[in-house]
């Protein structure tokens, strides 16, 4: 029956679409953004227009004559054409001609979860290729989703050398772009400038770690430098989890054309007959500031993108700055003993449990055997689970399946599984290589490793899932003469893996880990939880990091552990930043205090009871830590009943002018008590306001002095609402 009125509803809007006219016209919008092609009297589609929701359709029919004549405005412009700037695609086809001329054939929508979907078939007058481009509007959420997918038909396979996911088009006096760039414990950390004539181009070449030093997002400011509340901004983000282009062109004309990309480098593609070219997703959203962009982004990926998005998450306790690859089972055992102590969900045992004949004793050796190292768990995985189950905490385990050490014995054995040159010097990063995630027989292994693990332990309860090393020796055995193939279907096969996952143990939460941040993009995400952002957790670094991160995922999304990195900021303040994220920690209750593990539990407690408010609601952040000696976030329940500010105060000047923190995103006719939470064992609140009620709109225009000049210091306000 559901599927009976899906196809009717299909019916209706392709009919909607069937006069000659309106058939020229695709519209696709959210509620706030249209993006607005059209058919022009060539047969090729163009941009007609992308921004602010317009509010008469009969102005949609003006803008087409317009825009469709402006040359340099083709959706998905092919190489060759009359266009002198980047093409979407670029195919050389068998009688070895590089041109690629697409025209529009026919368009359809169809509703999907949360949105309506608008698939726009075109093919080469010439050349038996196809193109489709997909479109996914998410109204409420003002999202867009947009990708590819290239076919053809001729004879031979044919090369491609361009495979855009989409391309937009903006007309403005100027443009901002700011991007994430960084490394290994320096992530996400934010830069702008302003784009000139010519090219910008962000991308990568590390294949496996692909986002090390720089993330798969950006902002760009359109006709004013992006800010949290005002002007015209573009966020958008690819989901690859390979290597990535963005081009940021400003043609001739001063117009700026966006193309997210996987990024060509080494990857000319050779495409078979009649088999999908499937370009990544690029998910963006036009906003008024970047605040708001933020908050559509966050929600789309939580209700649509991210695995278990409206489900909560489990607070942890990890083993690996405490031990690093010393420990045995008892050692374990005692920390999870400190972990219920602590009041946190799970146990995480992290790097070294595995490797017999060449135990991971160190990061040289036993990657690929997965096999529980005698020596240090005589007993086995199962033994830990029961013991965790015991004492009354969840089991989770780290895991880094995707890669092997010289030094293993998988390696001993299937050398051809290993990407590396035949002919040459290996060079290695963290002393390890990557598997060959292009060749089925190696997907079957790696998920060979989850499925073992889960069928031998089915109590394993959670994953951390690392990836140390970029793609080092770039050269597959499996895909022989189609090396060009390689850094894209190394990442296809990675995706099958994880389906195979999702497909067999859904339930089974997983954090993406990287060395770090070294893999944060929204394709992964559909298949974990969570991401580790950063190896960095000195709090002020991570309040910089995690600050960039927001602007694209949820808390939610991101992990954040309390360590003993930097210990001249305060367990307070390392847990208040931590507290901002998806909340952990990574010491030994030894190394704390009575007090300070006394605060610790407060702080757990306190962050169990805000989950909801903290993970679900909407996100303001309020004072940048780029622009001020402080930083401050607030978050609000969906029903605005409650909100949590967390307020920071990194290196303030002595006496230094100190401003009040306006909050954001309250009921202006609500009346909030105000209580300062997170207090260290005999301390009370300095604040002013503690304990005070004030309406929502006085917190908001005249708002808290939760600001302060002592150094490293913190203060997380809980909000209720009076009834
Ligand atoms: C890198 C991760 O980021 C760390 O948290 C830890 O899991 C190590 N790998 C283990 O080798």
């Amino acid at each position: 029956m559901k599927h009976f009125i899906l196809t009717v509803l299909c019916m209706l809007l392709v009919t909607f679409r069937g006069g000659a006219e309106e058939q020229q016209i695709i519209r696709i919008s959210t509620d706030k953004t249209d993006l607005i092609l059209q058919v022009a009297d060539n047969g090729r589609l163009y941009q007609t227009y992308l921004g602010e929701k317009l509010l008469h359709e009969a102005d949609i029919k003006k803008l087409a004559n317009g825009g469709a004549s402006q040359q340099g405005w083709e959706v998905y412009s092919g190489s060759g054409n009359e266009d002198y700037f980047e093409p979407a695609v670029a195919i050389t086809h068998n009688d070895g001609n590089s041109s690629t001329w697409l025209y529009y054939v026919s368009s359809s929508s169809h509703p999907v979860k949360g949105g309506m979907q608008t698939d726009i078939k075109m093919r080469d007058n010439r050349y038996p290729v196809d193109v489709v481009l997909h479109y996914v509007a998410y109204p409420k959420e003002n999202v867009i989703k947009t990708w590819s997918e290239i076919t053809h038909q001729e004879k031979k396979p044919v090369l491609l050398s361009r495979y855009a996911s989409t391309m937009l088009y903006f007309s403005c006096p100027a443009y901002y772009l700011t991007e994430f760039s960084g490394d290994w414990a320096k992530e996400a950390q934010m830069s702008n400038q302003q784009l000139q004539f010519g090219k910008k181009i962000i991308d990568t070449k590390l294949g496996s770690r692909a986002a090390m030093h720089v993330s798969p997002f950006f902002l760009v400011g359109l006709g004013e430098p992006a800010s949290e509340k005002e002007g015209d901004v573009l966020m958008g983000t690819l989901g690859w989890t390979g290597n990535f282009r963005f081009t940021f062109e400003v043609d001739n004309l001063g117009n700026l054309r966006i193309i997210p990309a996987i990024n060509p480098y080494a990857s000319s593609y050779k495409l078979e007959k009649n088999v999908p070219f499937v370009t990544p997703e690029f998910a963006f959203t036009l906003s008024k500031g970047t605040g708001e962009g933020s908050r559509n982004l966050h929600e789309w990926a939580r209700n649509y993108q991210l695995k278990d998005g409206n489900s909560s998450r489990m607070t942890l306790l990890n083993n690996w700055e405490n031990t690093y690859f010393d420990f045995d089972q008892e050692k374990l055992i005692g920390l999870m003993k400190e972990a219920k102590d602590l009041g946190v969900d799970m146990f995480l045992l992290d790097d070294g449990w595995f490797g017999n004949k060449y135990p991971r004793n160190n990061d040289q050796a036993g990657l690929g055997d997965w096999d529980e190292n005698q020596a240090k768990l005589p007993d086995g995985i199962a033994s830990l689970t029961k013991a965790a189950d015991e004492i009354g905490v969840k089991f989770g385990l780290w895991i880094e399946p995707e890669m092997v050490n010289p030094k293993s014995e998988l390696f001993e054995k299937h050398p051809e599984w290993v990407i590396h040159y035949p002919n040459r010097e290996a060079y290695y990063f963290r002393n390890q290589l990557v598997l060959d995630l292009s060749n089925p027989e190696v997907q079957d292994y790696v998920y060979g490793v989850i499925d073992k693990l889960l069928k031998e332990n089915p109590d394993i309860a959670y994953f951390k899932w690392d990836c140390n090393s970029p793609i080092t020796n770039i050269y597959s055995m499996y895909l022989e003469e189609n090396q060009g193939n390689l850094y894209i279907d190394h990442v296809r096969g990675l995706y099958r893996v994880l389906q195979r996952v999702q497909e067999n143990y859904p339930d089974v939460p997983m954090m993406l880990c990287s060395g770090g941040g070294g893999r944060c993009d929204y394709e992964a995400l559909k298949y974990f939880t969570e991401f580790w952002c950063s190896d960095n957790t000195d709090p002020v670094e991570r309040i910089f990091i995690q600050w960039g991160f927001s602007h694209i995922f949820p808390a939610k999304a991101m992990c954040a552990h309390v360590t003993n990195w930097n210990r001249s900021a305060s367990v307070k303040f390392r847990t208040d930043v931590a507290s901002m994220c998806k909340l952990g920690f990574d010491l030994g209750l030894k190394d704390l205090t009575k007090d300070e593990t006394a605060y610790c539990r407060l702080a757990v407690s306190n962050w169990k009871r805000l989950q909801s408010v903290i993970l679900d609601g909407e996100q303001y952040r309020l004072v940048s830590p780029y622009e001020a000696n402080h930083m401050a976030v607030n978050y609000v329940s969906k029903d605005q009943r409650k909100a949590v500010l967390f307020a920071y105060d990194i290196y303030p000047r002595y006496q230094e002018k100190l401003f009040s923190v306006k909050l954001q995103g309250l009921d202006p006719d609500k009346l909030y008590k105000v209580e300062e939470i997170n207090l260290m064992p005999g301390t009370s609140s300095d604040l002013r306001a503690n304990g005070k009620v004030f309406s929502g709109d006085y917190l908001m225009k005249v708002g808290l002095d939760a600001l302060d000049c002592r150094q490293l210091h913190s203060r997380v306000i809980e909000l209720t609402a009076q009834e």
